[in-house]
Parts: structure tokens; sequence; C-alpha cells
């Protein structure tokens, strides 16, 4: 177990924080590459167009040239876009980290600190729908500090806050391509309540999942 340490967050933390989310959340490229060449409709897709151009060329190297060419041009838009979901998020909640969650009431930032290095982030902040029910937001931990339970512990310490400031359950979102995180979550006590597609035209076409968690907070008798 790493000698770590759970700190709030302070300004001096900003730029680590940005890159350490930025970072854990580029490394899913590869897997959301992997989810969408899964879709039958992909497969139907590339299938036919193999087959097209072996049939009209009589030839493997064409249709084999032209699939390779494709999937690179797949995997440079799906790059693109996870880039600006990145961006999108770098815009929102933590642009502003003190404002949003040190200044805010009911809400917090907590990094993990080894040998004066950040390795891991949370956040939680209120739920917009229910007054009594918190949300788990930037949960990170860098690469090589990784299977040590230090999201466990940082997962713990954000139900720690909730019980102690009176919410009532903690709820996250993960996506499909999450399984990690996912496994963590359900090893903590969390409960999976509702899956579903993004409601979107690209949601849709890809089968974009978010899964929605939930842990209960039990009064103490
Ligand atoms: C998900 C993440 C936060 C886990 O951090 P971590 O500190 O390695 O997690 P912990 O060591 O506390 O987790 C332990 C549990 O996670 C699961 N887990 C962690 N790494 C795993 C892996 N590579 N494969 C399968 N399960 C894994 C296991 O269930 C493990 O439980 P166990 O130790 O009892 O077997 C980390 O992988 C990460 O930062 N990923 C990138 C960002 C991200 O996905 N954040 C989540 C947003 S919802």
């Amino acid at each position: 177990m790493a000698n770590y340490k759970i700190r709030n967050y302070d300004n001096s933390d900003y730029d680590t924080v940005r890159d350490l989310f930025s970072s854990g959340m580029s490394e899913y490229v590869p897997s959301v590459c992997v989810h969408v060449l899964k879709q039958p409709w992909v497969i139907f897709v590339l299938t036919c167009m193999f087959l097209s151009l072996m049939l009209t060329s009589k030839s493997l190297i064409l249709p084999l040239l032209a699939v390779t060419l494709l999937l690179a041009l797949g995997r440079q838009v799906l790059g693109y876009c996870w880039k600006m979901y990145i961006d999108q998020c770098l815009k929102e909640d933590l642009q502003d980290i003190q404002k949003t969650y040190m200044e805010s009431k009911g809400s917090n930032f907590w990094v993990v600190e080894v040998d004066e290095s950040i390795v891991g982030t949370v956040a939680a902040k209120p739920s917009d729908e229910k007054h009594d029910e918190l949300i788990l937001k930037r949960m990170s931990v860098r690469k090589d500090y990784r299977g040590l339970g230090i999201a466990k512990a940082l997962s713990r310490e954000v139900i720690g806050f909730a019980r102690s400031n009176g919410y009532r359950s903690v709820i996250l979102n993960t996506l499909m391509v999450q399984s990690e995180a996912k496994k963590m979550y359900e090893n903590v006590g969390f409960k999976r309540y509702i899956e579903y597609v993004l409601p979107t035209i690209y949601g849709k076409l890809v089968n974009f999942k978010i899964s929605k968690y939930r842990y209960d907070i039990l009064p103490v008798t």
C-alpha cells in the first residue's frame, strides 16, 4: 500500500489536477475505438466495402488498403471527438475548481498526495435534481499508482463527506468503456440503478452507454 495522504484541493494544484483528468480520460480512446468497431452497422459497412472492392478490383490489396485507411481515419475522428469532450469538461467545473467546489456549500474537491506529488483526484457537488443527493465526479488516479486502493479510499472519503453533510445518497455516472471504474465502485458498495444510451444522434449511432450508480447513506442507528 502506497503511503498516501488525502487532502483538500488548493489553488496551487490547479494545473496538475487538470492534467491528471485529461490524461486519465485520454486513455480511453483505444477502448472507444474498439467499442465503435464492435457495432453491427460498422462491421456491416466495413464488410460490404471490403467485399465490393474485392469483387470489382479482383484484388486483395485494394480492399485491404481501403479498409485500413478508413480505420485510420475513424481513429482520428474518434480521437478528435473524445478530445472535444475532455476540453468541454475542462471548461465546465474544472475551469474554476476553487469557486465550483471549495467555495460552494456542500461541495468539495480532494487530491491524493504521495511524496508531495498529486496522484489522484475526486470531486463532489450537490445534484441539480435532488437536494439530498451528492454527485461524485472527476475520479482519477495516476497510472503508476493504480491498483493500490487509492480510488476506493477516495470514494469512501466522498461517502464520509456525504454522511457528515446530511446527504442521503451519492450518485455518479460511468461510461461504457470505464470497466475498471465500474468494478471499483461496485466493490465499494455502489449499485447500478440506470443504464441508458446517450439520447443524441451520435450517442445512438455508436451506442454510447452511460451507467448511473448510487450509494445510499443509511441512517446511523
Ligand atoms: C478507475 C480508477 C480511478 C481506479 O483507480 P485505482 O486507484 O487503481 O483503484 P483501486 O486500486 O482503489 O481499485 C480497486 C478496485 O478497482 C478495480 N480495478 C482497478 N484496476 C482494475 C483493472 N485494471 N482491471 C479490473 N479491475 C480493476 C478492482 O475491482 C479493484 O478492486 P480490488 O482491489 O478489491 O480487486 C483508475 O483506473 C483511473 O483513474 N482511471 C482513469 C479515469 C477514470 O476512468 N475515472 C473514473 C471515472 S467514473
